[in-house]
C-alpha cells in the first residue's frame, strides 16, 4: 500500500492542536463535508477524535508534520489550534519549511496582535500567507458555529473564506458570522475588543445582580427570573440568557444557590488586559473595559479584603416591595446605557486601531458578525451594525439618533441607581465610569483646562486658547505675561 505522501492529497483544510477547540472545529468542517486532516504533537489525540468522530465526516489522521502537509490540497490550508504563544512560534517553525509559496497558516489562538503582526511580517517575507484568526464562542461555538474574525491577505481569504463562512454560526438573517476584517493582525485585535466588551458586559451584568440582591433584597432565583425578562427585551443576549441559568442553578452538594457557593475571586486570561494596555497606547479611553478587569482583579486580592472588611458603610433600610420592583425597572435602565456606553468605547477603539494601522476595518460589519456566535451575541448588535450602515464615520455609537434618543430616556434611571448605589455602599465601578463618560462626553466645557494650567505652571507644557490659534505660556514665576511660543 502506497504512504499518504504517494497518495493525492484529499483535504482541503487541516487542522493541527486538537485539544478541545481544536477537534471541535476539525469536526465542524469535516460536518461541513470538508475532508479534514487532523495531526496532533501526540498521535494518541489524534486517534481518538477519529475512533470517536471519525463517523461524522471524513478526517484523514496524520502521524507526522510531513504526512499532514501531504495531506492537504493547494494551497494548503493549516489551523493552528495549540497555546497561544511560544507553542503557536515552534508550530509555525516546524510547518514553515514544508510550505509553499501561497500556502495558508490560520492561528486560531486568542494570541496578542503584536505577535500576528510579527508572524506574518515573517511568514509573508517568505510567500506565506498567515491568517491571525479571532474565533469566539468556545468550545460549544466551534463545534457548532462560531463567530470568525479573519485577518491577514485579502488573497487568503479568497480561498479561505468560504471554507470559514461555512462553518460559522448563522445570524439571524441567514448571513455567516464571519467576514474578512481587515489585512495581517486586524483579526486578531478585533478579537481581542470583543473580548475586552465581554468584560465590560459582565462586570455591568454582575453590578445588576449585586444591586437586585442588596438593594431590592430579591435572592437568586428571583433575580434570574428579573433576568429572564430583561432577556425577552432590548438586552436579550447570550451572556444574559446565561446570567439567568447560573443564578437559577442550585448547588447539589448543599443545596444552597450555586453563585452562593462559589469563591468570589474572579480570573482571567488575559485577553481584556491586553485590551486595557492596547487601549492606553492608542489613547482611547475604555473606562468601562479597564473597571471590568480592576473589579476581577480587586475581587481576588483577598489580604486587601480582609484588611478592609471592618471598614464603616452606610446604613441603609431595606426596599418594600413596591420600590423594590420600581428599583430594578431602573436597574435594567442604568445596565442598557452603561453596555451602551461599553460597546460605544469598544468601538472607538476598533477604529482607532483601523487608522493606527492601516486596517480600513469596516465597524459596521464587526457587528453583523458578532450578532451570532460569540460570547457577546446580542440582538442589540443589528442596532449597531445599521447605526454604521447609515453613518460609516459615526464618531461615537452614542451619536446615533436611535441610541441617544434611548440614553436620554435612561439617564434618569441610571444616575438614581448610581446614586443609590453610592449611597448604600454598593460598588459599581462599571455603571459609574459609564455614566461619568456619558457627562464628561456631553459637557460643554471640561476641567481639562484647569488641568493644562497646572502643566504650564509647574513644567511651561504650554497651552492652546479658546479664542486665538498657537500654543502659549504664562510667565507663572515672573510677571505673569502670556508669551505666544507657536
Ligand atoms: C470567546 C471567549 C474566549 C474565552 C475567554 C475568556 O470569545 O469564546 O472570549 O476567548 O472564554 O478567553 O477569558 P477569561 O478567562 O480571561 O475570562
Amino acid at each position: 500500500m502506497p504512504s499518504s505522501t504517494t497518495t493525492q492529497p484529499t483535504a482541503q483544510i487541516g487542522v493541527t492542536g486538537l485539544a478541545v477547540m481544536g477537534s471541535n472545529l476539525a469536526r465542524n468542517f469535516a460536518r461541513h463535508g470538508h475532508t479534514v486532516a487532523v495531526h496532533n504533537r501526540t498521535y494518541a489525540k489524534t486517534k481518538a477524535l477519529v475512533d470517536e468522530h471519525g463517523h461524522e465526516g471524513t478526517f484523514v489522521p496524520a502521524e507526522s508534520a510531513e504526512e499532514f502537509v501531504a495531506a492537504l490540497q493547494k494551497p494548503r490550508r493549516i489551523v493552528v489550534m495549540v497555546k497561544a504563544g511560544e507553542p503557536t512560534d515552534a508550530v509555525i517553525d516546524e510547518f514553515t519549511p514544508l510550505l509553499d509559496e501561497g500556502d495558508v497558516i490560520i492561528d486560531g489562538g486568542n494570541a496578542h496582535f503584536h505577535d500576528t503582526l510579527r508572524r506574518e511580517k515573517a511568514l509573508r517575507d517568505k510567500g506565506i500567507h498567515f491568517v491571525g484568526t479571532g474565533i469566539s464562542g468556545g468550545e460549544e461555538g466551534a463545534l457548532n458555529g462560531p463567530a470568525i474574525m479573519p485577518g491577514g491577505s485579502a488573497e487568503s481569504y479568497k480561498s479561505l473564506g468560504p471554507l470559514l463562512e461555512s462553518i460559522a454560526a448563522k445570524a439571524p438573517d441567514g448571513t455567516p458570522c464571519c467576514t474578512h476584517i481587515g489585512p495581517d493582525a486586524a483579526g486578531h485585535f478585533v478579537k481581542m475588543v470583543h473580548n475586552g466588551i465581554e468584560y465590560a458586559d459582565m462586570q455591568l451584568i454582575a453590578e445588576a445582580y449585586d444591586l437586585l440582591r442588596t438593594v431590592a433584597g430579591f435572592g437568586p432565583a428571583r433575580i434570574a427570573e428579573v433576568f429572564r425578562g430583561w432577556n425577552s427585551g432590548r438586552l436579550n443576549s447570550y451572556l444574559i440568557e446565561i446570567t439567568a441559568e447560573v443564578l437559577a442553578h442550585t448547588d447539589a452538594a448543599s443545596g444552597r444557590p450555586f453563585v452562593d457557593v462559589v469563591a468570589d475571586e474572579a480570573e482571567q486570561k488575559g485577553t481584556g488586559r491586553w485590551t486595557v494596555q492596547t487601549a492606553l497606547d492608542l489613547g482611547v479611553p475604555v473606562s468601562g473595559i479597564a473597571e471590568a478587569v480592576f473589579a476581577r482583579s480587586l475581587s481576588g486580592h483577598r489580604e486587601l479584603r480582609d484588611a478592609a472588611r471592618t471598614l464603616p458603610g452606610p446604613a441603609a433600610a431595606p426596599l418594600d416591595a413596591e420600590e423594590a420592583e420600581a428599583f430594578a425597572a431602573r436597574v435594567e435602565e442604568a445596565l442598557y446605557a452603561s453596555k451602551l456606553v461599553s460597546y460605544a468605547q469598544g468601538w472607538n477603539m476598533i477604529a482607532a486601531a483601523s487608522a493606527e494601522y492601516g486596517w480600513d476595518i469596516d465597524l459596521g460589519a464587526v457587528a453583523a458578525i458578532w450578532r451570532g456566535g460569540c460570547i457577546i451575541r446580542a440582538a442589540f448588535l443589528d442596532r449597531i451594525r445599521a447605526a454604521f450602515a447609515a453613518d460609516p464615520s459615526l464618531p461615537t455609537l452614542l451619536a446615533d439618533e436611535g441610541f441617544a434618543d434611548e440614553v436620554g430616556r435612561a439617564q434618569d434611571a441610571w444616575r438614581d441607581v448610581v446614586a443609590t448605589a453610592v449611597r448604600r455602599g454598593v460598588p459599581t465601578p462599571g455603571f459609574s465610569a459609564a455614566l461619568a463618560y456619558y457627562d464628561a462626553l456631553r459637557a460643554e466645557r471640561l476641567p481639562a483646562a484647569l488641568t493644562q494650567g497646572q502643566r504650564d505652571f509647574f513644567g511651561a507644557h504650554t497651552y492652546r486658547r479658546t479664542d486665538r490659534e498657537g500654543s502659549f505660556h504664562t510667565l507663572w514665576g515672573g510677571d505673569r505675561s502670556e508669551q505666544d511660543v507657536s
